[in-house]
């Protein structure tokens, strides 16, 4: 399925290029939450923006995602940007779980949505570590198979300290510390 999920996500990214490195627009009110030294990793990274981010606030970067040639445009901004050392980007399938990797200061998932990742999401956090993650909601819009459902993101992430959360709108988002012990 998720070979089938490259090819799709292939066709979409075809002909376009990546734009300035940046946090998802609901996460940037929160730039200063998040640490400046330390792990991240991005779920379905797509062209890397994100992730460039990090790297630039000092971060060393894992991004991820099913797309090869959104990989490839999220490599050439990391090396546009001077940070190809602290950026690893790699094409990995989300169906199969997370990748290998040490515990997390950051994790951004921005757009992407798989409920079975949740359990392995909040375990790769480190003590204190920061989770950024939006799906898109059901709530503020039809159900659908890949919305989640109210309450989805708070339920799933009750064990982390939220520090600021939304829902509505046909987006839900979340942003979530795990706690130090
Ligand atoms: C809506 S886009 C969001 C991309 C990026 N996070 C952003 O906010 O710009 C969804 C992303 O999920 C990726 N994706 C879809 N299925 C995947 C899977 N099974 N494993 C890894 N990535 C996947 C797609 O290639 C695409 O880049």
């Amino acid at each position: 399925m998720a070979e089938a999920d490259g090819v799709r996500w292939d066709g979409k990214y075809a002909g376009r290029e990546a734009g300035a490195p940046r946090l998802p627009d609901v996460f940037a009110p929160y730039a200063d939450e998040l640490p400046t030294a330390g792990h991240a990793l991005e779920l379905a990274c797509g062209f890397g923006e994100a992730s460039v981010w990090l790297a630039e606030r000092g971060l060393t970067v894992r991004g991820v995602d099913v797309s090869a040639v959104a990989i490839d445009q999220a490599r050439e901004l990391a090396a546009r940007r001077g940070v190809s050392e602290r950026c690893t980007f790699s094409v990995a399938d989300l169906d199969d779980g997370l990748p290998p990797g040490p515990p997390a200061a950051v994790i951004v998932c921005h757009r992407f949505r798989d409920p079975a990742l949740y359990s392995a999401i909040g375990d790769r956090l480190a003590a204190g570590g920061l989770l950024a993650i939006s799906v898109l909601s059901e709530v503020g819009a039809e159900p659908g198979p890949f919305r989640a459902r109210a309450g989805e993101l708070r339920d799933a992430f009750a064990g982390l300290q939220s520090l600021a959360a939304g829902e509505g709108g046909g987006q839900a988002w979340l942003l979530a510390r795990r706690p130090r012990r």
